[in-house]
C-alpha cells in the first residue's frame, strides 16, 4: 500500500505527555531543524512559555520538514496528528 502525506494536518504533543518527554522532543526536533528561534524568548511562539506549547510548535516544524508522514509525528507515542491548524496570534504553524 502506498502512503500519501497528510495535507492540512499538523503535529502536536499529546497533552498528557510529561515534561521529560516534552523536553526530549524539543531537543530532538531542534537538533534536526535549522533553528528553534520561534520558541525562544522574543520568538513568535514563545508565549505561552510552557513546554507543551514549545514542544508542539517544534514537533510540527519537524513533521512539516520531514514530509507530514505519520511516523514523523510519533515521538515515542507522544505526538498527535491534528486536522485543525493550531496557529494562534503571531505563532504560525507550518
Ligand atoms: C515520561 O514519559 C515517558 C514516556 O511515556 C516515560 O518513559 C517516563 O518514565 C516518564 N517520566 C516520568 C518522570 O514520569
Amino acid at each position: 500500500m502506498e502512503w500519501y502525506p497528510l495535507t492540512d494536518s499538523w503535529c502536536i504533543a499529546k497533552y498528557t505527555t510529561n515534561d521529560t518527554q516534552l523536553m526530549n522532543n524539543i531537543l530532538y526536533a531542534c537538533d534536526v531543524l535549522d533553528n528553534c528561534k520561534m520558541i525562544q524568548q522574543g520568538g513568535s511562539c514563545f508565549i505561552p512559555d510552557i513546554l507543551l506549547n514549545h514542544a508542539s510548535v517544534v514537533m510540527n516544524e519537524y513533521y512539516a520538514k520531514k514530509g507530514r508522514n505519520p511516523w514523523n509525528c510519533y515521538f515515542s507515542d507522544s505526538g498527535l496528528i491534528s486536522n485543525t491548524e493550531p496557529s494562534y496570534g503571531s505563532c504560525k504553524y507550518a
